[in-house]
């Protein structure tokens, strides 16, 4: 049984006040639910805040992005170790926006996977195929390369510390959900994925999260899936009550 894992990648969004403020609110609404992890990505500012206010509850914290190097002359990086200092367990590696929008490679994500292992920051690593890939039928060669450029160097223990989170391009931020049955198929190629770069027992232990306009209404018919095993969150975790009704789906 893969227990479910409910994150919130808050991208560019909250202040240390405002994520206080969040937290404040979070905290009462999710403190009975114990059917899943709860994760929250503030950006680099309030992690510590956060990081903070979560104390001696079960919602741990994690970055969206950072530097495979400890340190260094990389102006404008953040590195592993400084996230662990700030709270974090965990740190989000090659979101699309990432990829996309700052032109991160599989080589880098494959750098940075490492790196956060070695720091004991548990990867949640995204992959995903824009639209333009999945009208060509190229969504099962973009996520191969993706997972094999990212996991290549692993081994099966390293893997077994992942969260993996498919995230389709096209239905990031634009209200277009991909159906419970879209993601379910793209989950279940990554599972084989998996199973063929590392075992079977490593495969199906794998969790694997949809992020794509998950919201309250449609979290439910997502995790009806048994490939679902939770959802990457981004607009609608930036309000307390709205990430809320999707962790107690
Ligand atoms: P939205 O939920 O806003 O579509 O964002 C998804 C996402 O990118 C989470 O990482």
């Amino acid at each position: 049984m893969r227990r479910p894992v409910i994150a919130g990648n808050w991208k560019m969004y909250k202040t240390q006040a405002e994520a206080r403020a969040f937290m404040a609110k979070l905290l009462p609404l999710v403190a009975n639910s114990q059917h899943c992890e709860i994760v929250v990505a503030p950006p680099y500012t309030a992690l510590a805040a956060t990081a903070e206010a979560a104390k001696g509850s079960t919602i741990t914290v994690a970055a969206q992005n950072a530097h495979w190097e400890k340190e260094g002359a990389f102006t404008g990086e953040i590195s592993m170790p400084m996230l662990v200092e700030a709270g974090c367990q965990g740190v989000i590696l090659g979101h699309s926006e990432r990829r996309h929008l700052f032109h991160e490679t599989n080589e880098n994500i494959a750098k940075k996977v490492r790196a956060a292992l070695d720091n004991n920051l548990r990867p949640i690593v995204c992959v995903g195929e824009l639209l333009h890939e999945r009208e060509s039928n190229l969504t099962h060669a973009i996520l191969e390369k993706q997972f094999e450029g990212a996991f290549a160097a692993l081994t099966a223990d390293d893997f077994s510390r992942i969260l993996l989170a498919y995230e389709p391009v096209w239905a990031i931020g634009t209200g277009r959900t991909a159906t419970p049955e879209i993601a379910a198929d793209a989950h279940r190629y990554l599972r084989e994925l998996a199973q063929k770069r590392f075992s079977t027992e490593k495969a199906s232990a794998l969790r694997i999260l949809y992020g794509g306009s998950v919201k309250p209404d449609n979290i439910k018919g997502l995790m009806a899936q048994v490939e679902i095993d939770g959802a990457l969150v981004g607009g609608a975790s930036l309000d307390a009550q709205s990430f809320a009704s999707i962790v107690n789906f």
